[in-house]
Order: structure tokens, then C-alpha cells, then sequence
């Protein structure tokens, strides 16, 4: 895995349309993406050469786009076709893959109606989101001070760059005080979710995760949930309030980057990654192997 800053890898990104040198990838200062946050992203893995769940992410982005009222100039089987060319040319089979959009700089200031929009596609090795002796433990998540927004002040179902604005300053704090992670409440003082994953907590047997009303509700959320319906584990989707977490035993988060991880804690609130923790692990990790060798495998036999 690479060292170097994110601008000065080697190989290629997919830029509207066509492979351009890694370090060629560069737009304009006055980009309205940059200015105003009209950009929209995806974060994907790829396993054994495979991505998983490619066409709901793709959806994804092309409804992240459409919530923040642009349109990717590129069809879903376009931006999954360009997805697994920049896997391909990269040469990684386990790799993440992070798919951007946004308004480029023909026009400057709020109105952004005859600016291009444009799309670029990036893959690097990204192994584990959190120090892998940290996750194996459970990781420490701090409570941030931000909460995730009213429906009605943003559109938080799109994954927008905007709405990372206050994932960023939450982990920084996190960080700064020697947390992994940080958890969010909603804008109503309900247990949300963490700067980049989903939140599960079990008690007596049964799974809890909050109602994603206010936030994504992740893919990896959702395969979670799959899951556990095939292991016939109950799970119930409500709105979970902060004093609830001290009667939770087990916690996890999970999400693309993030995978299952198990949570030791969560400000004052301790858990214990348990069986339930430690099998959702092992299912998602054997869910997200390619089910048929792909042709890139088959091809190297
Ligand atoms: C804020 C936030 N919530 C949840 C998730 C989980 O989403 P997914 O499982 O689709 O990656 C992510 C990751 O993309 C995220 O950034």
C-alpha cells in the first residue's frame, strides 16, 4: 500500500470518459464543487477483483446527483463498465474505489445552471479502515457535538461532499482525544450514526439499529440486515435514545470503508463484542467474496 499523498500515486484515473495519468487528474481552483459543495461521491471495495454491490452504489451516486438537482452526464452501466475498467487497470483485486462528481467552473456563484458537471473515477489499496489491532478489540467512539441535520434543512439521503463537513471536525475531536470514531445523534437527540458507517447494538439476542430517517441508510446497512435474517436473528429498526446504550451488551458499525467493526465504547457506555458481533464479521466477509470466479481470475489460470 502506497505512502504518497493521494496526488502523487502512479497509474490512472477514469475523468470524463477517458484514462488520464494519475498525477494529470487536477481541475480548476474555481470549480463550483469546491466553492459551494456541488459534488456528490461513492465509496466502494472491491473483493478478489469483484466490487461489490457496484449497481447500488452507481444508483446511488446517479440519486445523490439527482437530490442535489444535477444529472451525471453517464448511464449506470457506463460509470459500473468505467468502475471496473480503473480496477482493471490499476491491477488490484482488493482495492477501494471511489467515484466522484460535481460542477465544474463555467459559471461562479450560487446558480450553477450552465455549469458541466463531471465525473471521475479513482482506485487505490485501502486494507482497513481502523487500526486493525484497535477493530479487533472494539474501537472507542467519542459522542460529537454535531448532530446529523433535520430532512428539512438538507438533503441527507444524497452523499453529498457537503455533509461531510461535519464527519470531518466530528473525527478530528475524536481523534484528538484519542478516539477512533466519533457517533452522531440526529437532530432530534436520537443515536444516529458514525462519521462513516452505520451503528447496531444487541441486547438479550436481539439486534437495534436506529431508523435511517436523517442519514443513509448504507448498503453495507442493509446487507448487515440480510444477513442477519438468514442467521434468524430478530432485529428491530426504531428510534434508539442515547440513555438506552447503557442496557446494549454488543455494539458494531458498518459500512463500505468501515466494514463490521465491533465498538468497545461509545462515550460513557461500554460493550462487549460478542457472538452476534463476531458472526455478522465473518458472514459479511465471506458475503462480500465474488460468488463465480471473475474473468480477471479465470483469465490468470
Ligand atoms: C455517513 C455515512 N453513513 C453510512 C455509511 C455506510 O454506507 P455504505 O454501507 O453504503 O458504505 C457511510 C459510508 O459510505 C457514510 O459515509
Amino acid at each position: 500500500m502506497s505512502s504518497l499523498p493521494f496526488d502523487q500515486r502512479e497509474g490512472v484515473i477514469w475523468y470524463d470518459g477517458r484514462m488520464v495519468p494519475w498525477t494529470d487528474a487536477n481541475l480548476h481552483v474555481l470549480s463550483h464543487g469546491l466553492h459551494y459543495a456541488s459534488a456528490v461521491f461513492e465509496g466502494e471495495r472491491a473483493y478478489g477483483g469483484e466490487i461489490f454491490k457496484l449497481d447500488e452504489h452507481t444508483r446511488r451516486l446517479h440519486e445523490s446527483a439527482r437530490l442535489l438537482d444535477f444529472e451525471i452526464p453517464y448511464s449506470v452501466e457506463e460509470i459500473n463498465e468505467a468502475c471496473n475498467a480503473v480496477l482493471r487497470e490499476q491491477g488490484y483485486s482488493d482495492a477501494y474505489v471511489r467515484p466522484v462528481a460535481w460542477r465544474g467552473s463555467e459559471m461562479m456563484g450560487v446558480s450553477a445552471q450552465h455549469n458541466m458537471i463531471h465525473l471521475a473515477i479513482a482506485v487505490w489499496e485501502w486494507p482497513s479502515y481502523f487500526d486493525p489491532a484497535q477493530r479487533a478489540k472494539g474501537i472507542r467512539l467519542d459522542i460529537a457535538e454535531f448532530r446529523r441535520p433535520d430532512p428539512r434543512t438538507a438533503p441527507c439521503k444524497s452523499k453529498a461532499a457537503g455533509l461531510y463537513m461535519i464527519c470531518t471536525i466530528s473525527k478530528h475531536k475524536a481523534e484528538k482525544k484519542g478516539f477512533a470514531d466519533a457517533l452522531m445523534f440526529d437532530w432530534r437527540g436520537y443515536v444516529a450514526e458514525a462519521t462513516g458507517a452505520n451503528v447496531f447494538f444487541v441486547k438479550d439476542g436481539v439486534l437495534h439499529t436506529p431508523t435511517p430517517d436523517c442519514f443513509l441508510d448504507g448498503i453495507t446497512r442493509r446487507t448487515v440486515i440480510d444477513l442477519a435474517k438468514r442467521r434468524g436473528y430478530e432485529l428491530v429498526e426504531r428510534h434508539i435514545k442515547p440513555e438506552e446504550m447503557e442496557g446494549f451488551e454488543e455494539c458494531f458499525i458498518c459500512g463500505t470503508a468501515a466494514e463490521v467493526t465491533p465498538v468497545s465504547e461509545i462515550g460513557p457506555y461500554t460493550f462487549t463484542p460478542g457472538n452476534i458481533t463476531l458472526t455478522l464479521m465473518n458472514d459479511y466477509s465471506e458475503e462480500v467474496q465474488p460468488k463465480q470466479p471473475t474473468k480477471q481470475m479465470a483469465a490468470a489460470r
